[in-house]
């Protein structure tokens, strides 16, 4: 069997040597080197020698192997260098021609935002805080101080599941107990993180609303913390965001896990507190929801709220990236048209 492997060796040696084109040296790799070639088969058959020869006629086989692997990668190279050389020599590859553009991916304008968000807020000592899309009505409600029968928990607002009590959250606030039960240790530890995440709400599809959503919440637990922390940051936040002379103003609002609550605008980029189109003449643009936690939420989260205190914050991505790039309509964001993302 040995004088047989040789001489295959040496058959397909000179075969490979012969060979000019492309076509046959595919054909030529099948025979020898393939899953059923000539010296596979051989490779396979050692089995059936008796055991003394085994070793040194395997050892062989592979050798030879290898040996055919690299003759057959050198003529490919030449191979495929005459071919070229042919071509161009016939005309048949026009050297002039542009070469094709890649289509290179890019982040979704979102994703864009809600980085620039993490970094910035980084900057200012707020770590990222993952929470979950799938929440109980207990995190997304309850423990938020809602009230029994806020209307944002009827149908129309919320996706519910089979199982009563799961659904999808509506906004990123849970994220705020749940950081609060899991980083606070019994409620002994500040906290400082931002929870950006998707939100669902079942709502009528507009240019203006969409049942899904980015929120970027941000929570800051410590011992000393008052309104006028609250007020810094965000101002600070503004002015990284939006530039060194960036205002904003607070205006009183009302959310059920906030006492106070506000609303945060800064002075619209677009006109400079002129008016516009884009702040609808009011010369401010809606930025986040705010206020101090309240104690019943801190309470939920494991604090005392007579030693501990803190504020939060819920902004809208989308919203700024709307503003931002002028984007006119919601829906571009989910609707996956690549004429529109690849504008990002
Ligand atoms: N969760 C609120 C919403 O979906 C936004 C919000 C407002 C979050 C005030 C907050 C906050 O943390 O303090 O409308």
């Amino acid at each position: 069997m040995l004088s047989q492997l040789e001489s295959q060796y040496k058959e397909a040696l000179q075969a490979l040597e012969a060979i000019t084109d492309s076509e046959a040296l595919h054909d030529w790799e099948v025979k020898t080197l393939g899953r059923k070639g000539a010296i596979t088969e051989l490779l396979r058959s050692t089995g059936k020698l008796p055991p003394e020869e085994r070793a040194s006629f395997g050892k062989r086989a592979n050798e030879i192997k290898n040996l055919l692997a690299e003759a057959y990668a050198q003529r490919e190279a030449l191979v495929h260098q005459q071919e070229l050389a042919y071509d161009l020599e016939a005309g048949q590859i026009d050297i002039s021609l542009p070469g094709r553009t890649l289509t290179v991916g890019g982040l979704h304008p979102s994703t864009q935002t809600l980085r620039l968000y993490a970094h910035v807020w980084a900057e200012m000592g707020f770590q990222v805080y993952r929470s979950r899309d799938v929440e109980t009505d207990d995190y997304n409600f309850q423990m938020l101080n809602f009230p029994p029968h806020h209307p944002a928990r009827e149908m129309q607002d919320t996706f519910y599941t089979d199982k009563p009590d799961v659904i999808l959250r509506t906004q990123t606030s849970p994220g705020q107990i749940r950081a609060m039960l899991e980083l606070g240790e019994g409620g002994t530890k500040p906290i400082r993180v931002i929870v950006p995440g998707m939100c669902y709400r079942h709502e009528q599809i507009t240019s203006r609303s969409e049942i899904q959503f980015h929120q970027v919440e941000g929570l800051a637990i410590g011992r000393n913390i008052h309104m006028t922390d609250l007020k810094g940051t965000v101002a600070e936040f503004a002015r990284r965001m939006y530039g060194d002379d960036a205002k904003v103003r607070f205006r009183a609002s009302y959310f059920p896990f906030t006492e106070p609550s506000m609303e945060i605008d800064v002075e619209c980029f677009l006109c400079g507190g002129e008016g516009c189109r884009v702040c609808k003449y009011t010369g401010w643009l809606e930025i986040s929801g705010a206020g101090m936690v309240h104690p019943n939420v801190l309470r939920n989260g494991g604090y005392d709220p007579s030693v501990w205190s803190g504020f939060a914050f819920g902004m809208g991505p989308e919203r700024a990236t709307m503003l931002k790039h002028g984007i006119t309509d919601i829906r571009y964001f989910w609707g996956n048209d690549l004429r529109v993302l690849e504008q990002f």
